[in-house]
C-alpha cells in the first residue's frame, strides 16, 4: 500500500479480503456512509458558524467596532486588562482559522491531490488550536468564566484534551503512523469543535421546549451543567463506538449503529437550524 493510499482510507481492508468478505462489507458501507452523511451535515453546520464568526467577530473588528462584541461575550472587554483583551481578540479571531481548516483535513480529494496544503493547514491548525483554547482557558480563569464549577472543570478538561490530542496527532503524522494519525486528528478535530457542539446542544435545547410549548428554564441549570461536558464526551464516544464497530462487531451491531448515527446526524441538523436562527442571523443581522 502506498503512503497516498494509507492516507485515504486507512480503515478498508484489501481488495481480495473485501471479496470474500459479503455481508459484512455490505455493512460496513452502509456504516461508512452514515458517517460520511453526518460529517457533510457537520461541515455545513461548521461553515455556517464560519460565516457568524467572519461577519461577527472579524467585520465589527475590522470597522475597529469593538463594542459590538459586548453582545455575545458575557464577560467582555475590561479597561486596563491588556492580557485579558488580548486574549479574548486572539481567541475570537483565531477561530476562524480552526472553523475552516479543521473539516477540510478530512476531505479525502484534498488528502489525496493537495497533500502540501493538508500539511501546512494540519501544522497551522495544530498551532491555532492551542493558542485558542490556551486563550479560552486564560479567558475562564483569569477573566472568570461563565456559569459554575462544572463549567471551569468541563472547559479545563476540553483544553487538556486538546492538548493531549494534539500532541498525538502531531507525533504520529511524524511517526507516519498513519492509521494511528487519522485517529487522534479526528478525535482532535472533536474536541476542538466542542465550542460548536455546546451552541448546539444549548440552542436545540431552547428551541426545542419553545415549539413544543414547554419552559425551556425548568430543567435548563442541570441540561447546562450535562451538556458542558456532553459537549465534547459525546461526540468522542460516538467515535470510539464507531471505528469499534467498524473493525470488530458483527453486522447486526454495524447496522444498528448505522441507524444511532443516522439519529445523531438529526440531532446535529437540528442543532444547527436551532443555533442559526436563534443566536447566529439575529447577532449577525442585530
Ligand atoms: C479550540 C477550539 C475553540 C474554538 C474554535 C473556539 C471558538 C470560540 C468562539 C467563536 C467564541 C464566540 C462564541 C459566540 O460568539 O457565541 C468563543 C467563546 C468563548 N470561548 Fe472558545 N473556542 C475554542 C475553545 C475554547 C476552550 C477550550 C475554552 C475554555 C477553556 C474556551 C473558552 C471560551 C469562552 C470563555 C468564551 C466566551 C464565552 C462564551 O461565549 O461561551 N474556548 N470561543
Amino acid at each position: 500500500m502506498n503512503k497516498t493510499t494509507q492516507l485515504i482510507d486507512v480503515d478498508a481492508p484489501p481488495k481480495a479480503q473485501q471479496a470474500s468478505q459479503g455481508e459484512p462489507t455490505r455493512a460496513n458501507n452502509t456504516l461508512k456512509r452514515s458517517a460520511k452523511v453526518w460529517f457533510i451535515v457537520a461541515v455545513i453546520g461548521q461553515l455556517m458558524f464560519a460565516v457568524y464568526v467572519a461577519g461577527f467577530y472579524w467585520l465589527s473588528a475590522l470597522q475597529g467596532n469593538f463594542a459590538k462584541w459586548e453582545k455575545a461575550t458575557p464577560k467582555g472587554f475590561v479597561e486596563g486588562d491588556v492580557m485579558g483583551n488580548t486574549a479574548m481578540i486572539m481567541h475570537m479571531l483565531l477561530a476562524l482559522i480552526i472553523i475552516v481548516g479543521g473539516p477540510l483535513q478530512f476531505v479525502p480529494h484534498i488528502q489525496r491531490k493537495y497533500r502540501k496544503f493538508h500539511r501546512w493547514n494540519g501544522r497551522v491548525y495544530m498551532i491555532t488550536v492551542f493558542l485558542v483554547s490556551g486563550t479560552g482557558l486564560y479567558m475562564v480563569w483569569a477573566k472568570g468564566g461563565i456559569g459554575g464549577p462544572f463549567q471551569y472543570a468541563a472547559s479545563t478538561l476540553n483544553t487538556i484534551l486538546i492538548f493531549w490530542f494534539g500532541i498525538l496527532t502531531w507525533r504520529t503524522a511524524v511517526q507516519r503512523k498513519l492509521k494511528v494519525h487519522k485517529r487522534w486528528a479526528f478525535r482532535l478535530f472533536l474536541a476542538g469543535s466542542g465550542v460548536w457542539f455546546a451552541r448546539l446542544g444549548f440552542m436545540s435545547w431552547v428551541m426545542t421546549h419553545v415549539t413544543l410549548g414547554y419552559d425551556y428554564n425548568t430543567y435548563w441549570p442541570h441540561f447546562y451543567n450535562i451538556w458542558s461536558f456532553g459537549q465534547f464526551v459525546v461526540p468522542l464516544l460516538a467515535f470510539e463506538l464507531y471505528w469499534r464497530t467498524l473493525e470488530k462487531s458483527s453486522k447486526t451491531r454495524k447496522y444498528a449503529f448505522t441507524g444511532l448515527l443516522y439519529f445523531l446526524t438529526l440531532l446535529t441538523a437540528i442543532g444547527i437550524i436551532s443555533v442559526t436562527i436563534a443566536m447566529w442571523i439575529p447577532r449577525l443581522t442585530g
